[in-house]
């Protein structure tokens, strides 16, 4: 039985300045456990990349930027280069988040393209998926997360699907304080898997990491994690403090 070790991502989103970054920093870097047992990443905005890179110099935290671009370099005003992403030693990109998605607009071949250059650049991305309310009341979600889980993995080997993660985030848990129950977590973690295996081989699919995203906090994230097919949280709100981040990352370890 392969053990997938437990990955713990917070997402700050558009929060904190530079002083609140570095504070957060300083509290959690050298309180984490070790990455033999979880893998604990900080998803900090991409303007302080750079610096949450230094701080964490040598520690177990790695670092994730929210977003990039697919093309190296060119006209593209406002935007983040993978290039220059990974040659700030920048860890994961987190990918086709919801916000992105329903924001900004960023489509499925975009997500893809996304991967495919996070993976150029030796870095690892994150890749979100999830349904809305709608889709969900509908019983649309199976089929909808698994398409868009299709769409994303267009191209990738199975070697570098083994290496990514993959985040379940049902849009309606996100910042409502209404997570999903962990048993329909679960299910539909469980459908992303059987969608790699279908794609891949049985073999991905029980190494491919799974995390959830949606309202998860220090007290309910051991029963998601306990969860047979949930590999880890990529959690927004609770992950802004550093004694909340450090208790979900206690509850992986
Ligand atoms: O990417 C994490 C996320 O969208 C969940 O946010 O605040 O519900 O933990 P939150």
């Amino acid at each position: 039985d392969i053990v997938r070790k437990p990955i713990i991502a917070g997402n700050w989103k558009m929060n904190k300045t530079l002083a609140e970054a570095e504070e957060f920093v300083q509290a959690v870097k050298n309180n984490i456990p070790a990455n033999d047992v979880v893998d604990a990443v900080v998803g900090a905005p991409n303007i302080f990349t750079q610096k949450l890179v230094e701080w964490t110099e040598g520690t177990d935290l790695k670092v994730a930027a929210q977003n990039s671009y697919f093309e190296d370099e060119g006209a593209f005003t406002g935007e983040t280069s993978p290039k220059a992403l990974a040659d700030l030693g920048t860890d994961y990109v987190i990918i086709g988040h919801s916000e992105r998605r329903d924001i900004f607009g960023e489509t499925d071949e975009e997500v893809n393209k996304k991967a495919h250059a996070v993976f150029n650049h030796k870095m690892l991305p994150i890749i979100c998926v999830g349904e809305s309310l709608d889709q969900r009341e509908a019983g649309e979600t199976n089929e909808w997360v698994s398409g868009q889980v299709k769409a994303a993995l267009e191209g990738l080997t199975a070697e570098q699907v083994k290496e990514l993660v993959l985040a379940y985030e049902p849009i309606w848990a996100i910042g409502t304080g209404k997570t999903a129950t962990s048993e329909q977590a679960n299910d539909t973690i469980k459908v992303i898997r059987e969608t790699v295996q279908e794609l891949y081989d049985e073999e991905t699919a029980e190494a491919v990491r799974i995390q959830y995203g949606g309202s998860v906090k220090p007290d309910n994230i051991a029963e998601l994690l306990d969860q047979s097919d949930i590999d880890g949280a990529l959690v927004g709100g609770a992950s802004l403090e550093a004694d909340s981040f450090l208790k979900l990352l206690e509850a992986a370890d």
